[in-house]
């Protein structure tokens, strides 16, 4: 075999979100772009808000030396401190620029940190239904993906994470915003969450760690406010990126950040510094990391995405269908009229409507609907979800 066994399988069993782009593509060849509503990938068609542009031109116009060097390895002190400025406000608790480390998006910042944190055979926990890449993420580290199911809000159920923690386990893995649901946990449930984990912690005699992957953190709806995970608990590191809220996921930007509270604050941070550089990152695209301070505030326009969901929203749930209400990112997740997903998914590419099973996001009966798209296009597709439905009422 030419390849890596483990690899080998995993290009087997990762491929539904590739067949369903895959067959997006084929379609759009044959039947024209305009025919295909291809809903199944969360890549944002809007543009970045135009600061970005506007700061992005002003560092290149300039003559500083040195811009494109090589840097410390955990980013720029400016950014970082910048960075920090703003963890500092939303949490209460004293950021300081070292805290922060700078990554190559949410998917470098989840790499590293899982690198630092995990020996062979730690368990890390993850909220099914979830971004399958984690489960990618906790193998290459050596570590071992448990799912654990959540309520049927897909909030947190802290009896069945109870269940789950063992001595083995080293960290909870959450993401809210989530993909692929768009549920927000409150402050409530975070704060239940920490006091589980303080609780379990203590029983062990080892911290679990609380890994929060956030970025999807600014996409919110009906001034729905992300409460800070820091709040929560104190052993918790922060993943991120600039990906969603400034609609830059081609340019790889993102951060971690580890809590002032952490019990193992300092280790943590070196930690992640040298898995940063020796998972071969090396450091965070340098143009970027300069770009951000300059473009404080600024984010993509949350009106069309407020729109399509609730567009959709209203017209699943007028069809019959049950849907959890989206409070932020850019998902829908309604559970199919049938058990099987993968059926219902194949029915719905019949008629040029590209969704992903809930399979893909380890729960079955599920399907997810991605709407960072154009209004207009969400609108088209409404007839064809109603065709859909009735072919299985
Ligand atoms: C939940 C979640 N985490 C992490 C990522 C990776 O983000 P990035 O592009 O910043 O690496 C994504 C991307 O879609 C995501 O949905």
């Amino acid at each position: 075999m030419a390849i890596a066994k483990k690899l080998q399988q995993s290009l087997g069993s990762s491929s539904l979100i590739r067949q369903m782009f895959e067959e997006g593509e084929r379609r759009k060849a044959l039947y024209g772009e305009d025919k295909v509503f291809d809903f199944s990938l969360g890549n944002p068609v809007f543009e970045p808000p135009k600061q970005v542009k506007a700061a992005l031109q002003a560092l290149i116009a300039s003559d500083r030396p040195g811009q494109h060097r090589y840097m410390p390895n955990a980013g720029l002190a400016g950014t970082r401190s910048y960075l920090a400025g703003k963890l500092a406000l939303e949490s209460g608790l004293e950021f300081g620029a070292e805290d922060v480390v700078m990554t190559v998006g949410a998917g470098g910042a989840l790499n590293v940190i899982l690198k630092t944190l995990l020996d062979p055979g730690d368990e890390v926990l993850v909220l099914r239904p979830y971004f399958v890449e984690y489960d990618f993420y906790i193998d290459n580290h050596g570590g071992v993906p448990v799912s654990v199911p959540t309520l049927p809000d897909f909030t947190p159920d802290l009896a069945a994470l109870a269940q789950a923690i063992n001595p083995k386990t080293k960290a909870l893995l959450i993401n809210s915003p989530n993909n692929p649901t768009g549920v927000v946990y409150s402050a409530q449930q975070l704060a239940e969450l920490g006091a589980l984990l303080e609780q379990k912690s203590r029983a062990l005699g080892h911290p679990i760690h609380l890994i929060s992957d956030e970025p999807y953190r600014a996409i919110v709806f009906d001034r729905l406010e992300v409460p800070s995970v820091f709040k929560a608990y104190p052993n918790c590191i922060l993943a991120t990126s600039s990906s969603k809220d400034l609609a830059l996921p081609g340019e790889r930007i993102g951060y971690l950040a580890v809590s002032p509270r952490h019990q193992d604050r300092a280790l943590v941070r070196a930690g992640t510094v040298l898995a940063l550089r020796t998972l071969g990152f090396v450091n965070a695209p340098a143009l970027m990391q300069r770009m951000l301070p300059l473009v404080d505030g600024a984010r993509v326009d949350l009106g069309p995405y407020q729109k399509n969901r609730d567009l959709l929203y209203d017209h699943l749930r007028g069809l019959g269908l049950e849907c959890v209400k989206p409070g932020g990112a850019f998902y829908l997740f309604p559970k199919a009229p049938i058990e099987d997903d993968l059926e219902f998914v194949k029915a719905a590419q019949e008629l040029n409507l590209l969704l992903v099973p809930g399979s893909a996001f380890r729960l079955k009966g599920y399907f997810r609907i991605a709407y960072c798209f154009e209004t207009a296009k969400i609108e088209a597709s409404l007839p064809v979800f109603e065709r859909l439905v009735k072919q299985f009422s």
